[in-house]
């Protein structure tokens, strides 16, 4: 046997003996270029083959191209079975745990019964309007025809900032209402006006299941030529069926308010509470803008008639599902929230 047949023989065994024992991927590639690399033993046989005497040529380069297939042989089974040990004892993927959940947040239930009052409104040619939380006395009552000695400018019912009057409308307050934006409104343009107001207001209330010292109102104006009561009652009642249930009724009930005349209290029956036997609930006042509002916004006497009217949007939300109280739209409250 010739001395390059031997080294041949000898590679294989050796190579043989080192892919079986090898311990993992990396081990594996190195031995591979050690015995078939470009400087590897059997790639240096193979090429001292081409100096061999003519006779020994076929002979030796058959057995160095066995030897060449039989390691590569060898090297991919043995790649194989690396490959499949770290699949399973690698650093763990475990494909079968379920996701990490992400929570889809979504608007705060007054914000949804807000959004959704306006865009009633809207379809029915209402423009919204917007007015400051810090009012004066002169807004929020006085062009109101509230008079001076009225109990809801007490400061027993009125939040006061501590800030300087103004020169010409009074006293700083937290609006109590949303009302001061019809004055906002009037003063700033013509009929025909058609407006809404959402907002918040401010009363000095102890919190408990009915009462907050803040919450939400939206506010509605209608002034043009011949108004009526009769457009009042549409509008309000195509509100209600719109946004609690078609089979709503609404009745009005004589009451008092300094800025219209006459004045109603508005009840709502919804299927939902007649089906609890409680059939009527107050829900928001309104009436016929009285003509000491229009005066004080400069409007010429008897041209105009309009009407207004104010509801808790708070109030709203809680008929709408069935939330019995009042705080916990401002508890923050995930389980609560989580609801709507
Ligand atoms: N401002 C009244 C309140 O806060 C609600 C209200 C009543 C608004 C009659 C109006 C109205 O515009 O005409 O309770």
């Amino acid at each position: 046997m010739s001395e390059l047949e031997q080294q041949l023989h000898a590679a294989r065994t050796e190579a043989e003996a080192a892919i079986a024992g090898c311990p993992d991927l990396n081990a594996l590639t190195q031995i591979k270029a050690k015995y078939l690399g470009r400087q590897g033993t059997v790639s240096t046989a193979l090429e001292q083959v081409g100096k061999l005497p003519k006779e020994l040529k076929p002979v030796i380069g058959k057995l160095a191209n066995e030897v060449k297939r039989a390691l590569d042989a060898a090297f991919a089974v043995k790649r194989e079975e690396l490959e499949a040990q770290t699949a399973t004892s690698g650093p763990a993927i475990d494909t079968t745990l379920p996701g990490r959940r992400h929570p889809l947040g979504h608007l705060h239930p007054l914000t949804q019964v807000l959004d959704e009052a306006v865009r009633i409104f809207r379809r029915m040619g209402f423009a919204v309007e917007d007015g400051p939380e810090i009012e004066d006395e002169w807004h929020c009552f006085d062009a109101l025809n509230t008079p001076a000695n009225h109990p809801a400018r007490d400061i027993q019912d009125t939040l006061y900032a501590d800030l300087p009057p103004h020169p010409e409308f009074g006293r700083r307050l937290l609006r109590t209402h949303t009302s001061p934006v019809q004055i906002r409104t009037m003063l700033k343009q013509k009929p025909p006006i058609r407006i809404v107001a959402p907002g918040r207001v401010f009363r000095r209330d102890n919190p408990d299941a009915t009462h907050s010292p803040t919450f939400h109102q939206i506010e509605g104006l209608y002034v043009d030529q011949n108004v009526t009561v009769a457009d009042l009652k549409g509008t309000v009642e195509f509100f209600f069926q719109q946004m609690l249930d078609p089979a709503t009724k609404v009745r009005f009930r004589p009451h008092f308010f300094p800025y219209t005349e006459p004045s109603f209290e508005i009840d709502l029956s919804t299927p939902h509470f007649r089906a609890r036997g409680k059939e009527w609930i107050e829900i928001a006042g309104c009436g016929m803008v009285d003509p000491n509002v229009f005066r004080a916004v400069g409007y010429p006497d008897d041209a105009y008639t309009g009407w207004a009217f104010g509801f808790g949007i708070e109030r709203l939300a809680m008929i709408r599902w069935s939330i019995h109280d009042i705080r916990l739209f401002t508890e923050n409250d995930a389980r609560f929230l989580e609801q709507f």
